[in-house]
Formats: structure tokens, C-alpha cells, sequence
């Protein structure tokens, strides 16, 4: 008895049917020891160059999977939560990146020397000292700054025209308030009885 072969040729790998009718296709190239039936019948197909090898059978070709090859596969795996969509790539669920979706990654990064770290599966910038918000991007200043007065870098404010201070607390008056009088505002003067006038120098007659 003489046993012929029908090979098969995709584009990763070579498929043989021993005992197959040689008019069907060329025997040649290399056999492998898969039994092939050329008229399996798979439904649904099978998917990205799959072949058929026997009825609802795929044979997938290399970096998928599943019944009908319907699955790509990474190696090694996505990480965090990733999907893989096709063969060695991984989309990354958000906050996380690099091949393997094994990175973490902070949406703008992490400013002021702030570090992106992962708690929990939430993706956050740790801040230094003295530095918060999202992206450690708010300076804090425990003093508060006052009358309009913005924090700039920890602990520092930068105050608005005529004021002063660590915290903006002090009014600036150009002209030196008289007779006791105090700056309570810029360039506003409060004065102390009988005086007034923009520098408290008028004296009220009795
Ligand atoms: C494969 O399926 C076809 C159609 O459904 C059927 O005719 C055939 O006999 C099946 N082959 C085998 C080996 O079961």
C-alpha cells in the first residue's frame, strides 16, 4: 500500500495529510506530524491565517490562540490590565505604559521632583515636602498669603502692590503715617485722635 501526503503551506508552518489524493496539491517541502483533512470544514473560520486542519479544528499560526485564532497573545503578558492586540503588543490601560503596559505613567508627570507611583491600581504623583496637587504642581504656604498674595514656592509669597510680609499681612504706605497713626491699607493711614489727613499731620481744633 502506498501512502501519499498532501502538504500545505501557510505562511509560519507546513501541514500534511498522509494518505491524501496527490492531484489535490503538490506533495513537497517538509512533513510535520499533523494530520490534516483538506476538506475540514471550520465555522466559524478560523482567524489571522489559521488553517482548518480538521472539522472545528484551527491550527493558529504563531501569536495567537483560542478556538478560531481569535486571540492574540503576548509574551510575556500585558501587565496591569492591559489587552493584547496583536502579537508582543499590549494597549495599556490608562496610567500605564511601556511594552508590557508594566510602567507607570502619570498623565503630564510628576513636576517638582514629585514620583509617579501606582497604590492600589491608582496611579498618583507622590509630592516632595512643601509641593501638591495632581502633578505636585501647587507650592504650599503654611502662612497663607494674604490680600491677594500668591504662594510661588513653598513657603514663599509673592504679594500685590503695597503690601508685605511673609504672608502679605503688612500694608506699605509710601508716606510715613504722623503722630501715631498706622498704614492699614497701602497708602491709607488710620489716625489717632485729634489727628488726620492722608499722613495723620492735621491736628482737629477742640
Ligand atoms: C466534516 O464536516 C462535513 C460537513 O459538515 C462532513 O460532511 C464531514 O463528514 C466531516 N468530516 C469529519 C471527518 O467528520
Amino acid at each position: 500500500m502506498s501512502v501519499k501526503s498532501l502538504c500545505v503551506f501557510s505562511a509560519v508552518l507546513v501541514l500534511c495529510c498522509v494518505g491524501c489524493e496527490a492531484n489535490q496539491k503538490a506533495s513537497r517541502g517538509v512533513t510535520v506530524p499533523f494530520v490534516f483533512d483538506p476538506r475540514a470544514v471550520c465555522e466559524p473560520r478560523c482567524q489571522h491565517m489559521g488553517l482548518c486542519i480538521r472539522n472545528n479544528t484551527c491550527f493558529c499560526s504563531k501569536g495567537y490562540m483560542g478556538e478560531f485564532c481569535q486571540y492574540a497573545t503576548c509574551y510575556p503578558k500585558c501587565k496591569n490590565g492591559g489587552e493584547c492586540l496583536r502579537p508582543g503588543k499590549c494597549r495599556c490601560l490608562p496610567g500605564f505604559g511601556g511594552r508590557y503596559c508594566h510602567k507607570v505613567t502619570c498623565e503630564g508627570g510628576c513636576l517638582n521632583g514629585g514620583e509617579c507611583i501606582s497604590v492600589n491600581g491608582v496611579v498618583k504623583c507622590l509630592c516632595p515636602s512643601g509641593w501638591m496637587g495632581s502633578r505636585c504642581h501647587e507650592a504650599i504656604c503654611p502662612q497663607r498669603c494674604q490680600n491677594g498674595g500668591v504662594c510661588v514656592a513653598p513657603g514663599i509669597c509673592s504679594c500685590t502692590d503695597g503690601w508685605l510680609g511673609g504672608a502679605c499681612h503688612t500694608a506699605y504706605c509710601k508716606q510715613l503715617c504722623l503722630h501715631g497713626g498706622k498704614c492699614i491699607a497701602p497708602n491709607v493711614c488710620r489716625c489717632r485722635e485729634p489727628f488726620f489727613g492722608p499722613q495723620c499731620k492735621n491736628k482737629r481744633k477742640p
